[in-house]
């Protein structure tokens, strides 16, 4: 069983425009609560006991959030400007951002921009052997995903941004990671785009024949443009 998620939301959310400007873009309503709440809703309903809210951007009204709507939730924030500075940027700083709070126990990892379903949440806190797991989803457009190289059920590398195809399975960012992600993260440098990406550190354990892949068992949803307000909203309706 795994008790820990880390929830990586410090980003800009770029992608929403003006509809981010003053606050992170978790916190924009779908329906009438903000996403974040859906993504929490869905990891306690899963059997998570403490999650892990790594905060940046517009620290204060994630605090808010935490304080009112999100306090049926056990949450710990932790600021990853605080933690980590604000010059280094990628889905690798927030995983070091909650090192302290993780521990030396495994935990799983999933974008707070990211939607998963109550099965899938509870397949991940289920896990009890020592690999680390990346979640696949079969997708028409790998380009604008992680691809893990695979040999069976075992990633033996993986790739940020394929140019050449590899695979239509590609990583959604619903990890479950030993400890040991913790000091490969600390190594990766910067990426071509810049960043410092998790995929690397994932890369790495990789290659050591510690990292398996899981295809997902339902959907995903992601929540980066305007237009994921009204699909979000429409698709929550149907399961209500
Ligand atoms: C990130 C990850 C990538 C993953 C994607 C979807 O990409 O780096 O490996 O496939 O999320 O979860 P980004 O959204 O930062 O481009």
């Amino acid at each position: 069983m795994i008790n820990k998620v880390v929830i990586p939301a410090a980003g800009k959310g770029t992608r929403m425009l003006e509809l981010a400007k003053d606050r992170p873009k978790h916190l924009i309503d779908v329906l009438d609560k903000p996403f974040i709440y859906y993504v929490l809703k869905n990891l306690q309903a899963a059997g998570f006991s403490e999650m892990i809210l790594v905060i940046g951007n517009h620290a204060d009204k994630m605090r808010e959030f935490a304080a009112g709507a999100g306090k049926e939730f056990n949450l710990t924030l932790v600021d990853q400007f605080e933690t980590m500075g604000t010059a280094k940027y990628g889905t690798a700083i927030p995983v070091l951002a909650a090192q302290a709070a993780v521990g030396n126990e495994p935990f799983i990892c999933i974008y707070g921009d990211n939607l998963y379903s109550q099965r899938d949440l509870q397949a991940m806190h289920e896990m009890n052997d020592e690999f680390n797991y990346v979640s696949l989803l079969h997708v028409p457009n790998p380009e604008r995903y992680g691809v893990p190289i695979m040999n069976g059920e075992m990633v033996v590398d993986f790739v940020e941004k394929p140019k050449e195809f590899i695979s239509n399975w590609v990583s959604i960012g619903c990890y479950k990671f030993t400890p040991e992600i913790f000091s490969e993260a600390a190594k990766v440098g910067k990426s071509p785009r810049g960043e410092y990406e998790l995929t690397d550190a994932v890369a790495t354990l990789a290659k050591q024949g510690k990292v398996k892949g899981r295809k997902m068992l339902d959907y995903w949803l992601d929540f980066g443009n305007p237009d994921d307000i009204k699909k979000v909203g429409d698709f929550l309706q149907t399961q209500s």
